[in-house]
């Protein structure tokens, strides 16, 4: 019997129908893997599940009973608890008083953080969270507010969980233990809902499959052992061609006179020791490692975000990196972030003025101004080459689905047209037609001569999007890998034990 069984969904925000009619059932003790392109729906049906919104129509119930919760503390209190796309934490409290949002302090066995702490400790271990609890949330990682994020959902002790993209900010590491967890709450009968667009994690995982295309359920509740991930595929996509994978990068361009990115003997006290890195026009060199090995340092440094403490950085043509990320903006240097709430988007703002807002920042210094009729062409463009799905280029981005958020940071990026475009898990929590569309503009920015640095945690990512891939490890260039070396397995064995062979 299912815990939780929603049916025949309908939610329209304006003109636009998120869900037409959406389903899916949770039964207890297994994993439902809930599937779709970018704005298929399915954060939508997350919230609809998690009452963060009401559905305009349709019908939830809980044990068989109707149900409707006002609110996800409602909800949680009903046993379902959810950990949302886009992260719902206070920045400027602690960890423990994030884990502990709707607890009353002066009821229950919470009376004090003491005994909050202790609660805590147990689940926060297995996730591999071990930091002081007294830290501020906007001191920690991406990957490290998630696994908090994960923790508060945890302490609920829920029968229904519901993970909406639980993994795409989390390292290597962090997935497998949240992997571990799941097991873990399938013996305890906890019925799990999980979002993603890894779908090897999701075949290696899940026990049946809904897919949402365009709002509607397209496959309900499929045993997984009964698909391939083409199947997969095929019904988040659709009647309509499928996008070309372009599994080789594109041959080097011949570089256009932009000259190359040359650090020499970097070292940054604590984090990076002698590094040598040069990276030609036309080139895509991936850095990678495990959490703290000092691969997304190299970024910071050519953004000028951070000064090596000894050695040298050098743009194309020879030009030293300025100081703070506005004049490296001014000096073609992009930086695309996968942490789009944290510095990728204004979200009260248009489309229009998301994408223009980089190029802007370059061209007023020059003391020139931009039309909006101008700026709204340009995204026009931007909207159609990425595909990004929204009414209007008029529209607010926060309005948007996760993945075509992502989107516009990348076109606000590209329409500034660098000459060294510095990525930064670019791809994360975009579906994988439009991911392999993202490595063909990747390409398309080397081919017409810029240098391309590219930090990512997705390997098939790096070993497919990039020329050649600098493994770190504690601070040091462990392995350079290129041609029939550069594979996912070396990639992952060189990141945990720093040797090649
Ligand atoms: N508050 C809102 N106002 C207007 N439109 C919205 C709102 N929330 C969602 N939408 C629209 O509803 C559709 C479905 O969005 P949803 O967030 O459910 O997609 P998704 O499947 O989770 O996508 P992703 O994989 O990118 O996270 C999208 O077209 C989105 O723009
Ligand atoms: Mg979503």
């Amino acid at each position: 019997m299912a815990v939780l069984r929603a049916q025949n969904i309908t939610k329209a925000y304006g003109g636009v129908t998120a869900l037409a009619d959406g389903a899916l059932s949770v039964e207890p003790g297994s994993v439902h893997a809930l599937l779709g392109e970018n704005g298929a729906g399915k954060s939508t049906m997350v919230k609809v599940l998690s009452g963060t919104i009401r559905p305009d129509a349709g019908t939830l119930t809980l044990d068989d009973r109707p149900v409707s919760f006002n609110s996800t503390v409602d909800a949680v209190r009903n046993g379902v608890a959810v950990v949302s796309q886009e992260l719902n934490l206070f920045p400027d409290l602690d960890i423990l008083a994030n884990l502990y949002p709707i607890r009353e302090p002066k009821r229950g066995p919470f009376l004090n953080r003491t005994a909050m702490a202790e609660a805590a400790k147990p689940t926060l271990s297995r996730l591999g969270l071990n930091v002081d609890l007294r830290t501020p949330l906007r001191e920690l990682s991406l990957g490290q507010r998630q696994l908090v994020e994960i923790s508060r959902a945890l302490l609920t002790d829920p029968r229904v969980l519901i993970l909406d993209e639980p993994t795409s900010a989390l390292d290597r590491d962090g997935s497998d233990r949240l992997l571990g967890i799941l097991e873990v709450l399938r013996e305890r009968q906890v019925g799990v809902v999980f979002v993603s667009h890894i779908l090897e994690e999701v075949m290696q995982l899940c026990d049946t499959i809904t897919v949402l295309r365009d709002g509607r359920t397209v496959l309900s509740g499929a045993e997984r052992k009964d698909l391939e991930i083409d199947d997969i595929v095929a019904a988040m996509l659709g009647p309509r061609p499928e996008p070309s994978t372009p599994s080789e990068p594109a041959p080097r361009a011949a570089a256009q006179g932009g000259g190359r990115l040359r650090m020499s003997k970097v070292s940054v006290d604590d984090v990076l020791t002698d590094v040598d890195l040069e990276v030609e026009a036309g080139e895509i060199v991936g850095v990678t490692g495990l959490a703290g090995a000092g691969h997304l340092a190299v970024l910071e440094l050519i953004a000028g975000l951070r000064r090596p403490s000894s050695g040298t950085v050098r743009l194309p043509g020879d030009r030293p990196v300025p100081r703070g990320l506005r004049r490296a903006i001014a000096a073609g240097v992009a930086v695309v972030s996968g942490d789009r709430r944290g510095r990728g988007l204004m979200l009260d703002q248009p489309i229009w003025q998301n994408i223009g807002q980089v190029r802007s920042i370059g061209l007023s210094r020059d003391g020139i101004v931009v039309r909006g009729s101008t700026l709204r062409k340009r995204a026009r463009t931007h909207v159609e080459s990425l595909r990004i799905r929204c009414r209007d280029v008029d529209q607010r981005v926060g309005l948007l689905s996760g993945g075509n958020q992502q989107k516009v940071v990348l076109a606000k990026w590209l329409d500034a047209s660098p000459t060294v475009l510095l990525l930064d898990d670019p791809t994360r929590g975009v579906d994988v037609g439009a991911k392999a569309e993202i490595h063909e503009l990747i390409h398309k920015a080397a081919a017409g001569g810029a240098v391309v640095v590219l930090a990512s945690t997705d390997l098939d990512e790096l070993a497919s999007a990039c020329h050649r891939v600098l493994v770190f490890h504690r601070g040091r260039v462990a392995a350079h890998l290129s041609g029939s070396d550069l594979d996912q397995h070396t990639i992952i064995r060189v990141s945990n034990t720093g040797v090649l062979v």
